[in-house]
């Protein structure tokens, strides 16, 4: 089968679409035939090997999986002997340990959700990441009905799954993007948008319950003045120096937390079926819609992370597997 094969950490050029053998299938595993598949900050990070205490996990000095990718969506192809909830030819989708980049992927049933009939392929490869890392982070900020939220960094993956999710929630809604996003955060339901390239958002006058924080891009101390009294911070950034990442900020957070009153949280998104789920049927209804900005064609992997590492893209991009 062919897949998108890297030996050693780098830019998109170490990425190759190459032939590799089928994975074998456990008897708790499905084999899922990939239809599609989304890219996420996560799989840039693994690429690279950026920031470096990743590769405690990763691989050293070279990656220890050698197929990029976790967000799979697609049919399954084969079964499992102990595998009870899913049969040949159900549409699936789910967060993969690596090795989703390719025409076959072997997963165990747990990690698997189905694909409703109304949900394309190239819907639902972009919810397992992004859409539930946006519910946890909203959940962890504990987001109700009149709740005001900024999302900072609202116009990437996870970014319009949140704005859309706390609409959902009944929650006033502020984004923080850059000036060619703001029609496209307005379009998803953002009551307000601030253009970060004209004006600080912990300047402003607007107080926040909840900040959902997916940029990084300002200290948690400029981040608490402008959240109310009882506010939430979630750190959901993975942004940060080359060797340690968002480290010192997780830090901060967890130091400076029971000294103020206001709550200061770190987001470690996990993966959960029951959101999933819940996120494929809010597809299904019609109240959140994958933002995808473009899709290319699983051979042309390498491209698309070139074109979001040089252009920001806005909510997800996809790869299809013809
Ligand atoms: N906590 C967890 O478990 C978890 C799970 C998944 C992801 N994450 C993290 O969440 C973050 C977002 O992930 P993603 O997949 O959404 O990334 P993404 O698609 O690359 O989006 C990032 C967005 O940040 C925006 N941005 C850049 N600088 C900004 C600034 N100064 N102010 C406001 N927005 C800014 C960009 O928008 P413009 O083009 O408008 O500049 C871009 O669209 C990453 O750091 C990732 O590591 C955390």
């Amino acid at each position: 089968m062919k897949a998108i094969v890297y030996h050693e950490y780098g830019p998109a050029e170490v990425l190759r679409y190459a032939d590799v053998e089928q994975p074998a299938v456990g008897d708790q595993d499905v084999l899922v035939r990939v239809r599609a598949a989304s890219i996420n900050f996560g799989d840039r990070a693994a690429m690279r090997g950026i920031p470096g205490l990743m590769r405690l996990a990763y691989g050293l000095r070279r990656p220890k999986a050698t197929i990029l990718g976790r967000d799979v969506a697609g049919t399954i192809s084969a079964v499992g002997a102990n595998v009870t909830g899913f049969r040949v030819g159900d549409a699936v989708v789910g967060e993969m340990e690596q090795r989703g980049f390719a025409e076959y992927v072997a997963a165990p049933e747990t990690h698997l959700a189905v694909v409703p009939a109304a949900v394309t392929f190239e819907q639902a490869a972009t919810l397992p990441v992004a859409g539930t890392t946006a519910v946890q982070a909203l959940r962890l900020g504990e987001v109700e009905p009149g709740s005001t939220v900024l999302v900072n960094g609202a116009s990437g993956g996870v970014g319009t799954f949140t704005v859309q999710v706390a609409k959902t929630l009944g929650a006033e809604v502020t984004a923080v993007c850059s000036t060619r996003n703001a029609d496209l955060l307005r379009s998803i339901g953002a009551d307000h948008v601030i253009d970060y390239t004209r004006a600080d958002v912990t300047r402003g006058a607007g107080r926040y319950d909840v900040i959902v924080d997916l940029a990084g891009d300002h200290r948690v101390s400029e981040f608490r003045r402008v959240l109310t009294p009882n506010g939430r911070y979630v750190a959901s950034t993975g942004a940060g120096g080359r060797l340690v990442g968002p480290l010192p900020r997780m830090l901060v957070v967890s130091a400076m937390s029971p000294f103020v009153r206001q709550r200061l949280r770190v987001l470690a998104a996990k993966r959960d079926i029951a959101d999933l789920t819940r996120l494929a049927e809010l597809v299904v209804a019609g109240k959140v819609t994958p933002v995808i900005e473009r899709t290319y064609s699983l051979s042309e992997a390498a491209d698309a992370i070139r074109f979001i590492e040089a252009e920001h893209a806005r909510g997800k991009v996809v790869l299809t597997v013809p």
